[in-house]
Parts: C-alpha cells; structure tokens; sequence
C-alpha cells in the first residue's frame, strides 16, 4: 500500500496548485492528478452536479489503487467531501477547506477573516462553518470572485484587468469594518494571482492559502496510517485530464511550477 500513488482531484488545472505544496512536502510520493477540464467551471454549478462529477472523478482514481484521495477543489471539498469520504472508505479522502480555515485561524485569531471563493463555495458556507468549528466567535466575511478562476485560466495574472477586477472584488471587503485581518484564497485558482491580490488587498492583511496547509494534513494521515512511501526510488506523477491535454499541459505549468510534458497528459472519460 505504501508504494501506492496518492490521487488528486480538481475541476481543472487550479488544483496543481495544491499537488505543488504536496510535491513539495512528500517528495518520495507518487502522485496521480486529474483535472476535469471537459467539465470546469463547478463552481457556478449546483451541488448535486458537482457532487455526482466528484463521485466520478474519485471513481476514476480509486479504480488506478491509489492509496488517498485529496480534493484539491474547494467547491468540491465545500460541498462534497462529507459523501466522498463515506462512498470511498476506507481510502482516506482529504479536502482543502479544513486546513484552509485552520491556517485562516492561525494568522487571524480573533479575526475578522474574509473568503474570497467561488459562488459554490461561498453560498454552502463551509468555510463559515469549518472557522465556527473552531470554538470561537470569529467575525466571516465572504465574496464570490467567479472572474478570477477565468483570468487564471488566461494567464492574465497581473497588470490592469487583473487589478481592476481585484478592486471590484476586493473593495467592498476592504471597507468592512473592523478591516479584515486575514484573506483566505479560497479557490484552487487564486494562488496565481497572489501578486495582485496582495498588492490591492495592502499590507495589512495577511493572505492564507490552504495548500500548506493541506499538504500538512496529508503528511499526517500517511504517517498516522503507516504508509508513506520509502525514499530512494524516482517517484512518477501522472496527469489525466477530461479534455484539451496540450492546454493543460501549457496552462498547467503556471500553476504546479514546472514544466509538463504534454505527451504526459492522458485523456480520460469519466462517463463511460
Ligand atoms: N477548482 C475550483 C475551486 O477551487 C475553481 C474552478 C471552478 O469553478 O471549477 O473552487
């Protein structure tokens, strides 16, 4: 069990993103990531499509023994997670909200701490949630940034329309009173536009991404269940993707930070 890869799944290619934390973290680690891109955005979708593409998508993974599932979509860890990890025990399957809302907590104790998500994310309130859980009564502020996942996607990381697009967004949270102390990025796709982000958000306040802090979490389980791979051989990362692999190959760099060899990329159908 120990050999086998960890699989890892998103709407598209944002949720590199988190595979790079992981890559980073677990070196030795054999990784398996598909990206639905036939079928992105879930993030303007209901929750019970983009639970059914979850389901499909973690079917996809488990039928290749991976020996862990990590959700890299916050939608899909917004609104999802709870029946994945029923459907596919015993294979531990992990999200990125938890430890996100964790590390939100950490920078910004007695908050106020604001999201900026997808409208999936933000209308299901899991991050809201998973802050409460923490035991204190923290003040959440929360804004759907839908035009951000498409900027990404585009490449427009900075500049004028990325900026524009993040006043637009980020003003009304900056004029909440008390001022937000922390901003969690909490969509796959917004750690490429930190930049920005943070040159509009000012700094005062302290941004949180959850792939850290996910990549933490994952090391824990591997541990607590004994099965983190041995060091020493050349560990292999596979990329399936559900549509256009030579884009996700091309776009995709931006976000795990290396290169990705297109004929790498597999296409795959998760309906058939
Ligand atoms: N992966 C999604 C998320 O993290 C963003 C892209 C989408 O809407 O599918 O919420």
């Amino acid at each position: 069990m120990s050999d086998a890869a960890i699989g890892i799944f998103d709407s598209g290619i944002g949720g590199l993103t988190v595979m790079r934390a992981l890559v980073a973290r677990l070196p030795d680690e054999e990784f398996i990531y598909l990206g639905d891109t036939a079928r992105l955005p879930y993030g303007t979708k209901s929750g019970d499509t983009v639970t059914r593409y979850a389901v499909q998508a973690a079917a996809a993974l488990t039928k290749r023994k991976v020996k862990m599932l990590v959700v890299a979509c916050n939608t899909v860890s917004a609104v999802a997670l709870p029946a994945l990890q029923e459907m596919f025990a015993p294979v531990p399957v992990v999200g990125v909200i938890v430890p996100g809302a964790e590390a939100a907590v950490t920078a910004a104790p007695k908050g106020p701490i604001a999201i900026i998500a997808t409208e999936g994310t933000v209308k299901g309130g899991a991050y809201v949630r998973a802050i409460e859980d923490h035991g204190r009564s923290i003040p959440v502020i929360q804004q759907a940034c839908s035009l951000f996942v498409s900027i990404a996607e585009e490449g427009l990381l900075d500049g004028g329309i990325a900026e524009a697009i993040a006043r637009r967004y980020l003003d009304p949270l900056l004029a909440a009173v008390p001022k937000p102390k922390a901003l969690v990025l909490g969509c796959t796709h917004f750690p490429a536009l930190k930049t920005t982000i943070a040159k509009v958000a000012g700094p005062d306040i302290k941004l949180v991404d959850s792939a850290e802090t996910t990549a933490k979490a994952v090391e824990k389980i591997l541990r607590e269940k004994n099965i983190k791979r041995a060091g020493g051989k050349k560990p292999s990362h596979t990329f399936l993707a559900t549509d256009a692999p030579d884009r996700f190959a091309r776009v995709g760099e931006i976000f795990l930070g290396q290169p990705i060899d297109p004929g790498s990329v597999e296409l795959v159908d998760l309906q058939s």
